[in-house]
């Protein structure tokens, strides 16, 4: 995971303010967050082996941070303490359980290049999972990492930020939600803007909240699956829960097929996924009825995520998630 680590100021109040008016609030809690924090402990909870890159202020935002990573039993040795202050965001959670965010980026904004044991992590790994709230040079330079070491790419374009024109491009697998899809593609209609993101490479899944999501692989939308029906609490980190649920649940079935493929052919067991990822380079593979199974895990995992305030606080373990399944 190669992302922001955020202390989240959550504000739980009845409407928006207008510009000049003071209104009451129900309550205030600090809640660890962060986009890439968020993808990596969702990941963790269901089970997934996960390394955080990223920066942490010296404060004591940071210290609590890196502590809940750890906690979590997520590595934190390509995890840097920078002066200055941790990342925060800014949360209002309105009674209908919709938020607006404000992030400031402090410690993240100074992951402008990566270290050489970054780099030798994400060229180990076999998935690579980025956002878009730490600076685009160490976007870029992960990215270029991941493709020449064949590791498989996951990419949030969250918030939305000017990209260089290649970089989506060199993604396999684009998870955006309806507004981010539409801004980059031009595409109010979710199916065709995942057929759009996944036109070049790989796979793109958009998506919808309430109405589920929309999943298209090569240029081609696959369908719809549907969400989970619940009563929402807070949906704050309902799409980052959605997206390390994901990309656990792959890693997972993709140690089994390496293995079950290592069974017949031991030589050409990374070969054979990647064949049938259809990236031309990821050394694992991602089949259809791997992704299919992948995003019915994420939607359960995301449902449950939704139901508690929160979004680290708010996350499900694969325990939840399996018997919710069962
Ligand atoms: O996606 C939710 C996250 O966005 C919050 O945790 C906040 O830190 C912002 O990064």
């Amino acid at each position: 995971m190669l992302g922001s680590a955020n202390m989240d100021l959550v504000v739980r109040q009845p409407r928006l303010p207008r510009p000049g008016e003071t209104i009451f609030g129900h309550d205030f809690a600090l809640v660890p967050g962060g986009k890439g924090l968020n993808q990596a402990v969702a990941a963790a909870r269901q089970g997934g082996a996960v390394d955080f890159l990223g920066a942490v202020g010296r404060d004591a935002y940071g210290t609590e941070l890196r502590a809940l990573l750890v906690a979590e039993g997520i590595r934190v040795d390509g995890l840097d303490t920078v002066d200055g202050p941790t990342g925060t965001a800014h949360i209002t959670v309105l009674d209908s359980g919709e938020n607006s965010i404000v992030v400031v980026s402090g410690a993240n904004a100074a992951v402008t290049v990566l270290d050489p044991g970054q780099r030798a992590v994400i060229a180990a790994a076999d998935f690579l999972v980025l956002q878009c709230e730490l600076p685009v040079s160490a976007l870029v330079e992960g990215l270029a990492v991941a493709r020449a070491s064949g590791t498989f790419t996951v990419f949030t374009p969250a918030p939305v930020v000017p990209l260089p024109a290649a970089f989506l491009a060199g993604v396999d697998l684009v998870v955006a939600n309806r507004l981010e899809a539409e801004e980059l593609t031009g595409e109010a209609d979710a199916a065709r803007a995942a057929e759009s993101l996944s036109a070049r490479r790989g796979w793109a899944i958009v998506t919808l909240g309430d109405e589920g999501c929309v999943v298209a692989r090569g240029g081609v939308a696959l369908g719809l699956a549907p969400a989970r029906p619940v009563r929402p609490v807070d949906t704050t980190g309902a799409g980052d829960t959605f997206v390390g649920a994901l990309v656990a649940r792959l890693a997972e079935g993709s140690r089994g097929a390496v293995a079950a493929a290592g069974a017949e052919v031991a030589p050409d067991a990374a070969v054979t996924g990647a064949a049938e990822s259809g990236t031309g380079g990821a050394r694992v593979g991602v089949s259809e009825e791997a992704m299919i199974d992948a995003i019915r895990w994420a939607t359960v995992a995301a449902s449950v995520s939704v139901t508690r305030a929160g979004a680290t606080a708010s996350m499900p373990t694969r325990a939840e998630v399996a018997a919710i399944l069962a």
